[in-house]
């Protein structure tokens, strides 16, 4: 296994992930870990020492423990962890007031047994280049006893050492970020040609090393977990039963603001198919109640969020035994609420499927998907064997249509939405693009239909109807930050149009939204 020490750099699990596309096992662990910890690791093939935001050369920076260095096993250093390997090996770092993250593009000097064969491009002079991302700022000064040099640039003369001996490494840009194209070759190398790993790790074995690690954590105790039928509690959920069963029960809230069928869908899935324990509580009636003649969209979110946890509170306060409150947290939601706190990201949500819920219940916090990326939970998904249409469902809000029909929210305006939307999805997923061979619901990230509660004439046979309009969106987006909307074929345009119009009786009138984000968000609310 690959040890990695964190010194809190926002990309740490960005290291994690690749050596787990390397097919190698690792694990995170802060970086102020005692020696003792370090020389208790069984199985060690090597340790990498992320970057940090704080600088290497202040007083109070946290030491890689010196154990590191005398395990016997290679060490890769990034930015701060080389920084430290440096200074604590007896090399020198000079301090700068000035950080800087970007493209650079690194010299290779010589060759490493880290860099062979890995180059973006070779200069006339015969220097292999790497095209990178670099943090400058304090930077090595001088190399330590027994290190040769091993990258540079012209602003940072030493990007990179290596002690080819003893397998110790650093170098001075991020090779876990996409940035640095030849990253992931990089990282690679390090676990398999310098640390000796073989590269079987899979899917699999993480579900293994999961489970027995969610045993260990609970022991006897029982656990509730709040399902919606999104990717995240539904992995979550479907791990969670792999390692204790019945032990394991789950709430399934219906906001009544569902897709067509969707609590059918979560309750044969997981109720039928998995034999989960699961209670569903449907509070259509209540949800509607409270969002009766509220018009304003963060009054809906708010509504929906109070009254869910209102609802799952009561649930879960039925279950007297439980101890744990699991989460489909995932990775990124873990850098976003971090970002919250400190006032680095803005706030963008504010409703979240169970938040609030863990003061109030006393319970312990159980969130086996933490370290996962959203493609990695769907990989986790299909290995426990969730319907790959299930895993890789586009996302859906956690107020549900209650964002997606404007204005104030009504029963028959979410029953003409939800047949409106079905259709729609139906019809992305019929049709292939030639080119890519693909379906368009897998071309496009999200896509949904959203209620408009205005009127306009039309004809229908002979007689003039009067009747609702609908709009369809659909975006493509990487990160759900920005988005472009997608370039649907007319003919399927035309298609899902003529088909909501005739079989959706109450809707007349189809559009499609040609915004992008930004200016527009994705949902309409
Ligand atoms: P916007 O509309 O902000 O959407 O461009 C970006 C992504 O966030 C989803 N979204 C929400 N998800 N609760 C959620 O759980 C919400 O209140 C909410 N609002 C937007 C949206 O579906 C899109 O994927």
């Amino acid at each position: 296994k690959i040890l990695i020490l964190d010194y809190g750099s926002q990309v740490t699990q960005l290291i994690a992930r690749r050596v787990r596309e390397a097919g190698v096992f690792c694990e995170i662990h802060p970086g102020d870990v005692d020696d003792g910890f370090v020389k208790s690791q069984e199985n060690l093939r090597g340790i990498i020492l992320s970057g940090s935001h704080a600088s290497a050369y202040s007083e109070d920076s946290l030491r890689v423990p010196s154990a590191v260095f005398e395990a016997g096993v290679p060490v890769l250093g990034i930015c701060y962890g080389m920084q430290s390997m440096a200074m604590q090996l007896g090399g020198k770092v000079e301090f700068s007031e000035k950080r800087e993250f970007g493209y650079a593009e690194v010299r290779a000097r010589g060759h490493t047994r880290l860099l062979e064969g890995i180059e973006d491009f070779s200069t006339t002079e015969g220097y292999g280049m790497l095209k990178v991302w670099m943090s400058h700022g304090d930077k090595v000064a001088e190399l330590p006893p027994g290190f040769k040099l091993m990258a540079s640039t012209d602003s940072c003369p030493i990007a990179g050492m290596a002690d080819e001996e003893r397998g110790f490494y650093g170098v001075q840009f991020h090779p876990e970020v996409t940035h640095t194209s030849q990253g992931q070759a990089l990282l690679s190398r390090f676990v398999h040609e310098i640390c000796g790993c073989a590269g079987d790790w899979n899917m699999p074995d993480y579900v293994e090393e999961a489970v027995a690690a969610i045993r260990a954590q609970v022991g006897s105790d029982e656990v509730i977990l709040g399902l919606s039928g999104g990717v995240d509690s539904s992995v979550a959920a479907a791990l969670i039963h792999k390692a204790i069963g019945d032990q394991l029960t789950c709430v399934f809230v219906d906001h009544g603001l569902l897709r067509l069928n969707e609590a059918e869908q979560v309750m044969n899935t997981f109720g039928d198919h998995f034999g989960m324990k699961i209670i569903h509580i449907d509070a259509t009636e209540q949800f509607m109640s409270k969002l009766a003649g509220v018009t304003d969209p963060e009054q809906k979110r708010k509504i929906i969020g109070k009254e869910f946890v209102e609802v799952f509170q009561v649930e879960a306060g039925k279950l007297a035994n439980a101890r744990w409150l699991a989460q489909g947290t995932i990775y990124p939601d873990v850098i976003e609420s971090a970002g919250a706190k400190t006032g680095k990201a803005a706030a963008i949500k504010s409703h979240h499927n169970v938040g609030g819920l863990p003061d109030t219940l006393n319970l312990k916090l159980l969130e086996p998907l933490r370290e996962l990326f959203k493609d990695e939970v769907r990989k986790l998904g299909v290995a426990l064997g969730l319907p790959p249409a299930m895993v890789y469902r586009h996302p859906f809000p956690g107020p549900g249509l209650g964002v997606r029909i404007l204005g104030e929210v009504k029963h028959e305006y979410a029953e003409l939405l939800r047949r409106a939307d079905a259709i729609f999805i139906e019809e992305l997923r019929r049709a292939e693009d030639p080119v890519s061979g693909k379906n368009w619901y897998d071309l496009t990230s999200q896509a949904f239909a959203v209620f408009l509660p205005v009127k306009s004439v039309g004809v229908m046979g002979d007689g003039r109807t009067y009747d609702y309009v609908v709009a369809l969106r659909a975006v493509q987006t990487s990160d759900f930050m920005t988005a472009d909307w997608a370039e649907l074929p007319y003919s399927l345009l035309k298609k899902v149009s003529s088909r909501i119009i005739n079989e959706v009786r109450g809707i007349n009138r189809v559009t499609y939204d040609v915004s992008s984000k930004p200016p527009a968000t994705i949902e309409w609310e």
